[in-house]
């Protein structure tokens, strides 16, 4: 599959990483592109990268993603998996931008209202991914997005990262996910390992096939 991702930054690179290794073609689109591209991947302009792609993956800063999105043109009818959180810094440290009564993936929605958007991949660290999917450890992670034929698309994508991927809903379940990035986060920026975390997809894990 031909798959944009819309950043350069950790996630980007570590969802990148991986779908290179499973044969995926990687382009990698920034604001920026003349700054060092992630190992074997082409960085590009962000309309370039996204150009002719099956798939449009934001991994970019929230505050990034209107601009971002602006300069990619016309996205109707497109494939777009929202993995970002809407952070902004609080007064007490990061904290959601949006929600409970919205979220990020329904305002990436409403900033692209002809394509299709999804939320998934944005409630674990990015680190964590390739740890997590060891040894054939297929550990489930919730999607939310429309239930249409690119449901499968999304869902095909992320077990090629090693997940057991479920549909948890229409769009607005992101509204339950962005919260749960929010977790790992302040565990993290606490000093406690997120890892350990009760998190939603560690209790249940599908046994290596
Ligand atoms: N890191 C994780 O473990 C993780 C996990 C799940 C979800 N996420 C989400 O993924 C998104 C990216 O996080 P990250 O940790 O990968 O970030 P990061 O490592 O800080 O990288 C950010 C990337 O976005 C680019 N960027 C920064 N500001 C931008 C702007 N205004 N417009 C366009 N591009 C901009 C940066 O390019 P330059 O370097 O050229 O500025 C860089 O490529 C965030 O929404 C985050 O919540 C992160």
């Amino acid at each position: 599959m031909r798959i944009a991702i819309l950043g350069t930054g950790r996630l980007a690179r570590a969802l990148g990483a991986h779908w290179r290794d499973v044969g995926h073609e990687v382009r990698h689109g920034a604001a920026t592109p003349a700054r060092p591209a992630p190992a074997e991947a082409d960085t590009l302009p962000l309309a370039v990268a996204a150009a002719g792609a099956d798939i449009i993956v934001l991994a970019l800063p929230w505050a990034g993603v209107p601009a971002a999105l602006a300069a990619c043109g016309d996205l109707a009818g497109r494939v777009l998996i929202d993995a970002t959180n809407p952070l902004v810094m609080g007064p007490n440290g990061l904290e959601l931008a949006v929600g409970p009564d919205t979220s990020g993936g329904e305002q990436v929605q409403a900033l692209v209202p002809g394509a299709q958007v999804f939320k998934a991949l944005n409630h674990m660290g990015a680190a964590f991914m390739a740890r997590a999917t060891a040894g054939g450890r297929r550990p489930v992670t919730t999607v939310a997005g429309p239930e249409t034929p690119a449901l499968a698309r999304v869902l095909g994508l992320i077990a090629d990262l090693g997940f057991d991927a479920r549909h948890g809903g229409e769009l607005a379940m992101a509204r339950l996910l962005e919260p749960q990035a929010m977790v790992w986060i302040r565990l993290a920026f606490s000093g406690r390992d997120p890892e350990e975390a009760d998190c939603p997809f560690r209790g249940r894990t599908t046994a290596p096939a």
